[in-house]
């Protein structure tokens, strides 16, 4: 049997993640080593391995078949646009995608403006104000704390996650439009789904079938 590999996304979506797989039978024990500096886990029973990666990385390994699976958010999918089929959503980590900015900044949004929007997602930003919103905009692409930019000046707004809504809030800012409903995925490398189809509707199947068993 053909090993197969899980590419997840490092962070706060790869413990959920393990959880579910380990309640449908596929465990990696290796993984659950605080401590370790190893890069890549195999369960050798099962004939899986599982790594973990940036979130942005997840897609490409998955593209190019490093990794046969990989379970990451929907807002690196849209960002990353990576050839792969989209699955299953698995309905952990959900969140929004918004602009948000200082209340007096909703009136720049409704005038078509030529205002500066600063994002980790500068693709998202740019489809949703050019092809929804027809708005002509600048997009200034930040690795982090992207909330910050309004603060200081800047961007006028910004597109980014927005989950509790703490961030925003402690920082004098609102949710302004809502662009869309994010959640983890499952994706799937294109030529594993034909090679390895029967083990992945399988294992889709199983996780069906416990998260309704869980929601019942
Ligand atoms: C994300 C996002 C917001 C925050 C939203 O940041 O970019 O900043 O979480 O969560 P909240 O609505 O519950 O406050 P993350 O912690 O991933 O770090 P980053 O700022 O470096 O992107």
């Amino acid at each position: 049997m053909r090993y197969l590999t899980f590419a997840l996304a490092k962070g706060r979506l790869a413990k959920s993640a393990m959880d579910i797989l380990e309640h449908v039978g596929i465990t990696c024990e290796e993984m659950k080593d605080p401590d370790t500096r190893k890069l890549i886990f195999t369960n050798e029973e099962q004939h899986v391995r599982f790594f973990l990666a940036k979130p942005s990385d997840v897609p490409t390994y998955v593209e190019y078949g490093a990794a046969d699976i990989g379970i990451v958010g929907k807002d690196t999918l849209l960002e990353e646009k990576r050839a792969l089929y989209e699955v299953y959503d698995l309905g952990i980590g959900r969140c929004r995608m918004c602009v948000a900015g200082p209340k007096q900044a909703a009136e720049k949004l409704q005038h078509h403006e030529l205002i500066r929007v600063a994002s980790k997602y500068p693709n998202i930003a740019k489809d949703y104000f050019y092809n929804k919103k027809h708005q002509t905009v600048e997009i200034i692409k930040l690795n982090g704390s992207v909330e910050l930019a309004p603060i200081v000046g800047l961007a006028e707004v910004i597109v980014d996650i927005v989950e509790t809504g703490t961030t925003l809030k402690e920082n004098g800012l609102e949710v302004l439009e809502e662009i869309v409903p994010l959640s983890a995925r499952i994706v799937v490398n294109q030529v594993s789904m034909k090679m390895e189809n029967e083990r992945i509707m399988t294992l889709i199947r199983d996780i069906r079938q416990y998260q309704e068993s869980q929601n019942a």
